[in-house]
């Protein structure tokens, strides 16, 4: 044995001898029991191992749960809120309990906005990030209204090496016997729990691709708190005509209406104006106004093909807002004709990037050189808005800024059903942005600490109290009325945009004064910063205009340079030919006055 032994742990034996006489314990007597024990643990693995898969098999319900959908970051909020994820000896923290295939790839993570996973905790003035347990990779049983469910996370090893660590992650959940009923409700109440604190939130979702393949899906990419309708600045009448034809569309009876006559049930709207006059703005408020979630594609994207932006029409739920950003861009600009004539001639376009912006051609009559191939075209796009794909009873938004530069097809009646300009602030604007930012609202001064001083005081004093706080804030809202004014004055009506306008009053947000002193310096500078903009533009255009020229002249003076080498060598050919056609009697009398020579050489010789 010792032997043996000796050839896995070399100087076993001499150790095991040394261990006899010193301390008088025989190795060789035990060794055969601690093998035994090794031997029985391993049957009992294995057994135990073989038992827990039949009885899985046979006797448990399992629910698995993908790390690349949305009810990966619902169910894990669920588990961290439970107890046995507090208890958990072994357990992962988080900030953000969002699945990292998901958390990756969203459009534009922003700190400030980002409630998703856990609800920031105000503790005092600091914002700090709540911390929340998960437990770590392993089996977890708990019980879950008294029956005893098992909580498994486990390494998925099929899917190698190329995920990063944190994706390579399996989650189910079983319960024993064979009816999954309990999971089922499980779910369900994640899913309760989930939408309760999104209740005033708007939940904006964007398409994007999947990490692990490249079909597109929609991600939800946050939940803001529902932004009210009164803070985005419009003609009243034009927001409450809109506000109208939308719950008019989406009340119950009108569903029916529309079937009964066999109209689509779908409605379209087009807010167009320059940039930063509210256009998105507007479509987040209508969204969270009618608690519906929001799915926005920008067409200028990389993931707006027609391929892409089919599907992604498909995966769309029955009530919501779809919102289409920048629906100016390439390719979208041309008419429908232009775009057949275009299809035909296809093989004289580049090949282009899904995706690649091209610069709009506003001109209609003047087509774009190269039509990307792989991107979505006018026809396309028509076909995704009102073909089988669509979904019917959604809300869809469209924005641009050139209303101009849109194909009539695009915007008829049955695809847009309603279109809202957004203008440059005109004075009531200006004056209404002013009060927007300076008036005192609820909650600005963090939370209230009145119940200190209120409890104390009697009711006759505490009425007192809140009739003076009263009065103070109507002669604060007084104020900020007439500096509205005076500030809406000094700004030239439609000449900025309400976000610039914004801009500038955020720049000066606990100084009113200093905004309005500022105001005529503001203008000044902007009128500058876009005078330079445009002779940059304009620098801009010439040289390309120039180097177009250049091109154009450098292609001429090429071709010429060809054309005269085609001459020069056709002419040589034909010299060639003229010659070989005179040289046939010359070389035959050279021949014959060569063997002359040679003649005359022999003779010489001869001679
Ligand atoms: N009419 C408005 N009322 C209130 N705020 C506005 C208004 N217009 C713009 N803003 C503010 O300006 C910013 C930009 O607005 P928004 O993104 O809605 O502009 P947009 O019209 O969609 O611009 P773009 O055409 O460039 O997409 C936002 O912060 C928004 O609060
Ligand atoms: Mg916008």
């Amino acid at each position: 044995q010792l032997a043996l032994l000796d050839y896995f742990f070399p100087g076993f034996s001499t150790l095991a001898n040394a261990i006899q006489k010193y301390l008088h314990i025989d190795l060789n007597f035990y060794i055969p029991i601690l093998l035994l024990i090794g031997a029985l643990t391993l049957m009992w693995n294995y057994a135990s191992s073989y038992f827990w898969e039949q009885m899985e098999n046979y006797f448990m319900s399992v629910v698995d749960i993908r790390t690349d959908d949305e009810i990966y970051n619902i169910l894990m909020s669920w588990v961290a809120a439970q107890r046995f994820s507090q208890g958990a000896r072994r357990f992962v923290v988080n900030t953000n309990l969002n699945s990292r295939s998901w958390y990756l790839w969203r459009w534009d993570y922003d700190e400030d906005n980002e409630d998703d996973g856990v609800e920031d905790q105000t503790n005092g003035s600091k914002k700090k990030k709540a911390l929340s347990y998960t437990p770590s990779f392993g089996s977890h049983y708990f019980w879950y209204r008294s029956r005893l469910l098992l909580f498994r996370r486990s390494c998925n090893r099929e899917q190698g090496s190329s995920l990063l660590a944190s994706e390579k992650e399996e989650i189910s959940i079983s319960c024993f016997g064979r009816n999954p009923w309990i999971l089922k409700e499980l779910l369900l109440e994640a899913r309760a729990m989930h939408m309760e604190r999104d209740r005033q939130k708007t939940l904006i979702y964007r398409g994007t691709l999947r990490s692990s393949s490249s079909d597109p899906t929609w991600q939800r990419c946050m939940a803001r708190t529902s932004r009210p309708f009164s803070t985005v600045i419009l003609n009243e009448k034009t927001k409450k005509d809109l506000v109208d034809d939308v719950t008019d569309y989406l009340a119950p009876a009108t569903q029916s209406w529309y079937s009964n006559r066999g109209i689509p049930y779908r409605r379209g709207y087009l807010l167009y104006g320059p940039p930063g006059t509210g256009k998105s703005s507007l479509s987040l408020a209508l969204a969270g106004f009618f608690k519906m979630r929001i799915y926005i594609v920008s067409l200028s994207s990389i993931t707006a093909n027609e391929e892409n932006l089919a599907s992604l029409f498909t995966e769309l739920p029955r009530r919501c807002v779809v919102l289409l950003e920048d629906i100016d861009t390439a390719g979208l600009t041309n008419t429908r004709e232009e775009d057949k004539n275009q299809c035909a001639s296809g093989s004289a376009t580049e090949p282009m990037e899904p995706g690649q912006i091209t610069q709009g051609n506003g001109n209609t009559n003047n087509p774009p050189a190269v039509l990307p191939t792989g991107r979505l075209s006018l026809s396309g796009l028509l076909n995704i808005l009102d073909g089988v794909a669509s979904q019917e009873g959604r809300v869809l938004i469209m924005t641009t800024n050139h209303l101009e530069k849109l194909d009539k097809a695009l915007i008829r009646p049955g695809r847009v059903d309603m279109i809202v300009e957004f203008g440059l602030a005109d004075t009531d604007m200006t004056a209404a942005i002013f009060r927007a930012i300076f008036a005192r609202l609820e909650g600005d001064d963090g939370p209230k600490d009145t119940t200190a001083d209120d409890l104390l005081l009697d009711p006759v004093a505490r009425a007192a109290l809140s009739e003076e706080r009263e009065k103070k804030r109507c002669a604060d809202e007084a104020r900020v009325i007439a500096l509205a004014l005076e500030f809406a004055a000094q700004i030239p009506a439609h000449e900025f945009s309400p976000a610039e306008l914004q801009g500038h009053l955020m720049r000066h947000k606990r100084n009113p004064r200093a905004a309005i002193d500022t105001a005529a310096e503001f203008v000044e500078t902007t009128r500058k910063d876009r005078k330079e903009k445009e002779i940059k533009k304009a620098e801009e255009k010439r040289k390309a205009e120039e180097k177009r020229i250049e091109e154009l002249a450098k292609k001429k003076k090429e071709d010429e340079e060809k054309e005269e080498k085609e001459k020069e060598k056709s002419k040589k050919e034909e010299r060639r030919k003229l010659s070989k056609k005179k040289s046939k009697p010359k070389t035959q009398r050279s021949a014959e006055s060569s063997s002359s020579k040679d003649d005359d050489l022999s003779l010489d010789s001869d001679s």
